[in-house]
């Protein structure tokens, strides 16, 4: 695993935005999965401007996004499909139907996971993942105690996420109970991880995560088998890492062919 710790998170976003910028120079189809919430906001507005001012192209791209709200129709405000397509999608030349998000209309859920599961496989796997965190450790929607070997699948969400996620929705009462997600298990199977994490609220997951046991309690933590994990982490979120210096050593001494 390797930790990365900037100043801001800005600078996190810029470099996650130049890491993915490479990743398609090097292989213009690759598959991205890709995240939500507050924390990829800036970087997918930086890809956005890569691609504005420095042609950055998407033609060829592919998306599998983590997760979807169950019962949220995708033009409803609150969904990830329209967070999507507001936040990056409709900025970028990504052609619509190479994109992919779980559909949270689904009327017959376990045939619905199964889809997506096969639609990754058949897509080649995904080349890059983006993460966030979640307060209490998941990934996805993957809560604590979930099966570190899980697939797509139904999942029911925290009170905790619900509270967290409360902002996006108008009416706190319309915050779904249940979503899609893919599992622990898929997502370790991504080739390569980028995990970001900014704020004094994820500072204590990141430790669990980085220098806690490998534990269903902080699903994040399985990260720690994955062979290619970065962690982008402004300095808040990485307030409670004991190594920090060492990560910021290692960060400073890396070998000038590692650096994107
Ligand atoms: C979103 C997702 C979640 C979020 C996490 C952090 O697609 O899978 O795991 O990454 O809940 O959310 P924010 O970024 O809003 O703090």
């Amino acid at each position: 695993m390797e930790v990365l710790i900037h100043p801001t998170k800005h600078a996190a976003c810029t470099l996650g935005a130049r890491w993915i910028a490479r990743l398609l120079r090097q292989k213009p189809d690759a598959v991205l999965g890709l995240a939500t919430g507050s924390t990829p906001v800036l970087l997918y507005q930086e890809l956005i401007r890569l691609h504005r001012e420095e042609g950055l192209d998407f033609r060829k791209v592919t998306t599998f996004n983590l997760d979807e709200y169950l019962g949220l129709a995708p033009e409803h405000p609150a969904s990830y499909h329209h967070f999507m397509q507001e936040n990056f999608f409709q900025h970028v030349n990504i052609p619509r139907e190479n994109t992919h998000i779980p559909d949270g209309l689904s009327t017959d859920v376990p045939a619905t996971c199964q889809a997506y599961e096969d639609k990754i496989r058949q897509a080649g796997g995904i080349d890059l993942q983006i993460l966030g965190i979640g307060g209490d450790g998941h990934i996805g929607f993957n809560e604590p105690s979930s099966s570190l070997s899980s697939r797509t699948r139904i999942k029911t969400l925290t009170e905790r996420t619900r509270q967290d996620n409360a902002p996006f929705f108008a009416n706190p009462a319309d915050i779904p109970q249940h979503v899609l997600t893919m599992g622990v298990g898929t997502i370790m199977e991504t080739r390569e991880v980028l995990l970001l994490a900014f704020g004094p609220g994820k500072a204590a997951p990141i430790a669990a995560t980085v220098e806690g046991p490998v534990t269903a309690f902080v699903p994040a933590s399985i990260l720690q088998f994955h062979p290619k994990a970065t962690l982008l982490l402004d300095e808040e979120a990485a307030g409670l890492l004991q190594r920090a210096e060492y990560y910021r050593w290692v960060d400073a001494h890396k070998p000038t062919w590692q650096r994107v």
